[in-house]
């Protein structure tokens, strides 16, 4: 090949691109999208990495949904051949071991990314207005995500996906007067069964997947409207140039994307893929060993407790051991672990700092955000021990520590004295 027609040839593709991109924009607005979203999506200088647990949410769920998609031609959603379709996934389906790993690890790496995730949001008042509604989008995607994650886990049909679905839905038997008639429905039979199974299984391979993707979607236009918030939890648009770029913020696309979110993707999946290659059990805390033996509804696991994702909820429902006020104490833990569960959705009411980020805000608030860490990891290592005296105490000391963190902060953030937040970003 000549030098002249190389040297054509990527010019003439360009006229092409070009020509497609003009005549999808003369239909919609296409360009202008990207330039919305991207290019033009001015994010502020301040992002460290915390701000990364945003879009790798983004690849883990892609990774959910592509290999969900997969391992879902080999698997069968029924009671006397849902275990051994696993295994056959396991043994003989090409890669199939590889797909199930990378979606068995793909769900607690996703847990781990949107703890971070809603951490940092905590951190830096990044629900404070006028980001509420991203926020409560984000919660919506939580839950829906532990919907998920707990449909799937009785997929396989093992011993433990059988009793721990049993315990959970038990708990709905814990509402007064419908109780007993709700868990029925939530089964769909007397006991768990394959129509239990059949059910979690629509549910997880279609609607909350698709209820997922719809939140994230609404998740990022909420959040492209308001534009980011930062560490310093300073206003970036009070301060524009004369083209209406705040002076605080740069393009999201080239600088982002390249410089910040790609390395870091990188990094992700290399660590992820070693878990994928060398640990996919995790000592027992990604994949139980129970869920080795097939669901057997005449053997109960001598320890019954959940993936290490729900281990704090599931903690704080076991702390409550007192009856009150003529109901038992299921119920309580059923309360309690519901509110722990829903109470964050508040938090954008509940803080009422003059500033946004941890950073400016005053003693109270910083020893109050240490204690909930402190109470959020120790509830969830108690999660996954067999309950004792002593641990119900520490539970409950971690349950007081967790719901603390909430229901002080219309207090503590009002009283405390906070710094001055500067004007501009730091340089
Ligand atoms: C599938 C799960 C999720 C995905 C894919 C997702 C995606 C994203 C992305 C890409 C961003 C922008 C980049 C960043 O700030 O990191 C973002 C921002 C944000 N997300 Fe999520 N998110 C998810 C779950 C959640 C959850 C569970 C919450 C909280 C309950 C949440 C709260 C927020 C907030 C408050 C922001 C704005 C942060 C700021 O500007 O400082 N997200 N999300």
């Amino acid at each position: 090949m000549s030098d002249a027609k190389s040297s054509e040839k990527p010019g003439a593709v360009m006229a092409g691109v070009t020509q497609v991109v003009n005549w999808i924009d003369a239909r919609m607005p296409l360009v202008e999208t990207y330039e919305y979203h991207m290019s033009r999506y001015w994010a502020p200088k301040n992002f460290n990495m915390w701000y990364l647990f945003g879009v790798l949410s983004m690849v883990v769920l892609v990774n959910q949904l592509l290999t969900g998609i997969w391992l879902t031609m080999s698997y069968v959603p029924a009671g006397d051949k849902a275990f051994a379709s696993v295994e056959y996934i396991m043994r003989d389906v090409e890669f199939g071991w590889l797909l199930r790993y990378l979606h068995s690890s793909g769900a607690s790496a996703f847990f781990i990314v949107v703890y971070l995730h809603m951490f940092r949001g905590m951190m830096y008042g990044s629900y404070r207005k006028p980001r509420e509604l991203i926020w409560l989008f984000g919660m919506a995607i939580f839950l829906v995500l532990m919907a998920e994650g707990f449909m799937g886990y009785l997929l396989p049909w093992g011993n433990m996906s059988y009793w721990g679905a049993q315990v959970i839905v038990s708990l709905v038997g814990a509402i007064p007067v419908v109780g007993a008639d709700m868990m029925e429905w939530v089964r769909g039979d007397f006991l768990m069964s394959e129509i239990t199974l059949n059910r979690f299984f629509a549910l997880h391979v279609v609607a909350l997947p698709i209820m997922l993707i719809m939140l994230v979607f609404l998740h990022i236009v909420a959040l492209h409207h308001v534009g980011s918030n930062n560490p310093d939890g300073i206003d970036v648009k009070k301060h524009k140039d004369e083209n209406g770029k705040p002076l605080d913020s740069i393009a999201f696309h080239p600088y982002y994307t390249i410089g910040h979110d790609l390395p870091a993707i990188v990094l992700f999946l290399i660590v992820f893929c070693s878990v994928v290659f060398f640990a996919p059990e995790m000592g027992g805390y990604f994949l139980e060993p129970p869920n080795f033996e097939q669901a057997n509804p005449l053997k109960t696991p001598e320890h019954i407790a959940p993936v290490w994702y729900y281990t704090p909820f599931y903690a704080m429902l076991r702390a409550a051991t007192y009856p009150l006020f003529g109901m038992d104490a299921k119920f309580w833990g059923f309360v309690v672990m519901v509110g722990a569960i829903a109470l964050p959705a508040v938090l954008p009411w509940l803080d009422r700092s003059p500033v946004k980020s941890i950073r400016y805000k005053g003693a109270i608030s910083k020893g109050m955000l240490a204690m909930f860490i402190v109470s959020f990891f120790l509830l969830g290592w108690l999660g996954t021990q067999a309950a004792s005296p002593f641990y119900t105490l520490l539970a409950q000391v971690g349950t007081a520590g967790y719901f603390a963190y909430f229901v002080l902060m219309p207090w503590y953030t009002r009283v405390e004295k906070t710094k001055p937040v500067p004007e501009r970003v730091p340089a």
